[in-house]
C-alpha cells in the first residue's frame, strides 16, 4: 500500500425530507447568496420553488445563475463570477446534477482569484481560496457533491479540463430529487460511477483488499440496483442505493494508499470537448475497450473481476479467457441497460480522431496501469468507433 492522507470535509446530509436543512445552513453561511442551477429541471419538478423557500426562510438574498449547460462552459462560469463581484455574493449554492455543481465550484474558486478562472483548469495556478459552497444534488453520477473535482468545458478552444478547486462545506442528497431523472441520464450516471470505480480499481499496487472490497462492493450494488431503477425509476431504495454508490465511487474513499488510472476519462472528456456528448455515455463506450487495450498489464486483476464482479466461472478456463469474459460481461451489462456502445452511435466517425487522441494527452501521456501516449488513444478510439 502506497502513503496516503484523507481529508474530506464535506457533510453529507443524506434521506428523505432532508432538504429541510437547507434553511439553518443558510442562516450560517450568509445573507447573500448565488443560487446556480441547470436548464430547468428543478423548476418542472417543484424543486427551484422549495428552495427559493427556504433560502428565503433564512433570510438571504438571492441571486441566480440559471442555464449551466450539460458540460457546463466556462463563459457561464465567468458571468456567475462576475454576478458575485457585482452584488457581493457571501455563498454558493448549487442544486442539480454535477455540471451545475462543476459550475458552481468554478465560481467559488474564481471570485477570489485576480487572474483568469481557466488558469486552475490548463494547470497554471491552484486555488487557494474559494467561496463556501453547498449543493442539492438531484442525479447520482459524478461524486462532485463530495469531492474537490470540477471539469470544465472552454468551447472557443474546445478543451475540456478537470481542475482539483473546492470540497462543498455540505451537500443535500435526497433520493426523490432523482426519481425525476430521464431513463438516458440514469443510465449514463450508472456508467459514470461503474466507470470512477474503474479508475481506482485496475492499478499495480498490491496488498490492497480493504480498497479492493470496497470498489467491489460499489460495483456490485450499482449492478444489483441498475435494472431496478431502470424499471421503476420511483424505487426510493434502489435510487437511495445508487445515488450512495455514487458519491461514495468519487469521494476520496477508493483511492487511498493506491495508485489510480483515470486515462479514460481524458480520452472522454477530448471527446466531449469536440463533440459534447454526454459524460456517461461516452465511459460505456470507451471504457471496455480500454480494458481490452490494457488488460495484459495486469492479467491477475482483470481476472480477479471477471470472478468477484461478474460471477466469471474460472474452471478449466486461462487466465486469458477468465479475464476476457469478465470484459465480455462489463459490455453485455452496458449494453443491457441501454449505454451507447460505440461512437458510431453519436454519429462519431474517425475524422477528428487524430485530434482527440491529442487533446486527450494534452500535459503527456496518461494513465498508470498502462501508460498511453497519443498513438495509444488514437488506437482505442479507433475501438470505440
Ligand atoms: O440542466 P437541467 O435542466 O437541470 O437537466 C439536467 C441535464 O440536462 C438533467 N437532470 C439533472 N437532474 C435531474 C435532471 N432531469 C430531471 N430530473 C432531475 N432530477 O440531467 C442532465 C445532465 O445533467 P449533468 O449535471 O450534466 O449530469 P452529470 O451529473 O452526469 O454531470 C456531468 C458533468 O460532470 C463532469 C462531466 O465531465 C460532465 O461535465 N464530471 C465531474 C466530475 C467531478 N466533478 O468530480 C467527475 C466526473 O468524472 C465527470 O467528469
Ligand atoms: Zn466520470
Amino acid at each position: 500500500m502506497e502513503n496516503f492522507v484523507y481529508h474530506n470535509p464535506t457533510q453529507l446530509i443524506f434521506g428523505r425530507g432532508q432538504l429541510a436543512q437547507l434553511e439553518e445552513k443558510a442562516r450560517l453561511l450568509g445573507p447573500t447568496v448565488l443560487l446556480v442551477y441547470g436548464g430547468g429541471s428543478i423548476k418542472r419538478t417543484g424543486l427551484y420553488d422549495k428552495v427559493i423557500f427556504l433560502l428565503q426562510s433564512a433570510g438571504c438574498r438571492v441571486h441566480e445563475l440559471p442555464g449551466v449547460e450539460p458540460n457546463p462552459r466556462l463563459s457561464t462560469v465567468n458571468k456567475g463570477i462576475e454576478l458575485c463581484r457585482q452584488e457581493g455574493v457571501n455563498w454558493i449554492l448549487a442544486v442539480g446534477g454535477g455540471s451545475v455543481i462543476d459550475a458552481a465550484k468554478a465560481v467559488a474558486i474564481g471570485v477570489p482569484y485576480e487572474g483568469d478562472v481557466w488558469d486552475f483548469y490548463t494547470r497554471k495556478a491552484v486555488a487557494q481560496e474559494a467561496l463556501p459552497l453547498g449543493t442539492v444534488l438531484t442525479l447520482a453520477a459524478t461524486g462532485s457533491e463530495m469531492n474537490r473535482g470540477s471539469v470544465i468545458t472552454n468551447w472557443e478552444t474546445q478543451e475540456k479540463h478537470g481542475a482539483g478547486t473546492t470540497f462543498p462545506a455540505f451537500s443535500i442528497l435526497d433520493p426523490e430529487h432523482t426519481f425525476s431523472v430521464p431513463r438516458d441520464q440514469t443510465i449514463y450516471g450508472i456508467s459514470d460511477i461503474l466507470s470512477h470505480v474503474f479508475e481506482q480499481y485496475f492499478t499495480h499496487t498490491a496488498e490492497i483488499p480493504l480498497q479492493t472490497r470496497f470498489a467491489e462492493s460499489i460495483m456490485k450494488t450499482v449492478i444489483e440496483n441498475a435494472e431496478r431503477v431502470l424499471t421503476n425509476p420511483e424505487d426510493y431504495d434502489a435510487r437511495a442505493n445508487i445515488l450512495y454508490c455514487g458519491t461514495m465511487a468519487l469521494n476520496g474513499t477508493l483511492p487511498v494508499g493506491v495508485t489510480t488510472d483515470w486515462a479514460t476519462h481524458s480520452i472522454e472528456h477530448a471527446v466531449s470537448a469536440i463533440y459534447d456528448i454526454p459524460h456517461g455515455g461516452g465511459l460505456a463506450i470507451i471504457f471496455p475497450k480500454w480494458m481490452r487495450y490494457v488488460y495484459r498489464e495486469n492479467v491477475a486483476r482483470f481476472v480477479r473481476f471477471a470472478t468477484e464482479v461478474w460471477n466469471v466461472d474460472p474452471a478449466g478456463k486461462t487466465d486469458d479467457e477468465i479475464a476476457l469474459e469478465g470484459i465480455a460481461a462489463t459490455e453485455a451489462f452496458f449494453a443491457r441497460i441501454g449505454a451507447p456502445t460505440r461512437l458510431a452511435d453519436y454519429g462519431i466517425t474517425d475524422e477528428h480522431l487524430q485530434l482527440m487522441a491529442e487533446k486527450a494527452t494534452p500535459f503527456g501521456p496518461i494513465g498508470q496501469f498502462k501508460t498511453l501516449t497519443s498513438d495509444d488513444v488514437a488506437q482505442i478510439l479507433r475501438l470505440s468507433l
